[in-house]
């Protein structure tokens, strides 16, 4: 059969707890991209950036993965190696629930150093001053993915969507690239598509289906219809 690849955003956590970028009051109400998500932002304010991701990286230990994440997680088990899951995410909420997933934008359980790539796992709260373990500068940086930096886990990704049967867009809006282009990939190689998602994204005109719904519903039902 041919892989189900299936890409999620911050929709999908919304129902856990943890808020989204674009959404009334989400993250981006709060602070600037580039003050806390690009590699300028952290250069002029390390203190401040390590803050918002100290947040949020608590904010998701402290939530619990919702139907959505389970249910994706039981197809995955089903499908073994036909079932892949790609997020944009950086919460271990798929992890949690049980699934292998790819992380294009990082990871906050992930600690990095700039100077020699060693990675580990982060601490609670990173500060500016913390060292790296592996070459001991003060290199150290969240292991996320900022605007202008390549994602991570592409070249697997066009592995799997190079033989895409069916690609489902789960809780994201379609803003941001190059995940908000693979709806057009997979299209070009014929595969079926489907957005799963609070409400029609920018880009739900390219699925051949649009879902509307809270993912804890919406998800689970789909995955039923999938598993029977
Ligand atoms: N169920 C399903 N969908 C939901 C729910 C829910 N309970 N709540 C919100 N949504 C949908 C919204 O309708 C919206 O389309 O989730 C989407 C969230 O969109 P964004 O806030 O833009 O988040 P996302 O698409 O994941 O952002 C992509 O942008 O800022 C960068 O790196 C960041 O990974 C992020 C990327």
């Amino acid at each position: 059969m041919n892989k189900i690849v299936i890409l999620t955003g911050a929709g999908i956590s919304a129902e856990s707890g943890l808020g989204t970028f674009r959404d009334e009051g989400g993250l981006c109400a709060e602070h600037r991209i580039e003050d806390v998500a690009t590699p300028e932002g952290f250069a002029k304010n390390p203190k401040l950036v390590h803050e918002f991701y100290n947040k949020r990286r608590n904010q998701a230990a402290d939530v619990m993965p919702n139907a959505a994440h389970a249910a994706l997680a039981r197809l995955q088990k089903n499908y073994p190696g036909d079932v892949v899951i790609v997020t944009q995410n950086v919460d271990d909420l798929h992890e949690r629930a049980g699934a292998s997933v790819l992380h294009m934008h990082g990871a906050l359980t992930g600690a990095l150093c700039a100077a020699c790539d060693h990675r580990w796992m982060a601490p609670p709260e990173m500060a500016p001053d913390d060292v790296c373990p592996n070459c001991l500068t003060q290199a150290t940086r969240p292991d996320i993915v900022w605007f202008g930096e390549m994602p991570y886990e592409m070249d697997t990704i066009a592995g799997h969507m190079s033989n895409v049967g069916l690609f489902v867009s789960i809780g994201t809006s379609g803003n941001v690239y190059p995940a908000a282009g693979f709806v057009q990939d997979a299209r070009m190689i014929g595969a079926k598509t489907l957005e799963l998602n609070l409400e029609p994204s920018e880009g739900a005109s390219f699925f051949d289906e649009a879902r509307t719904g809270r993912a804890s519903e919406i998800v689970p039902a789909w995955v039923e219809e999938v598993l029977v």
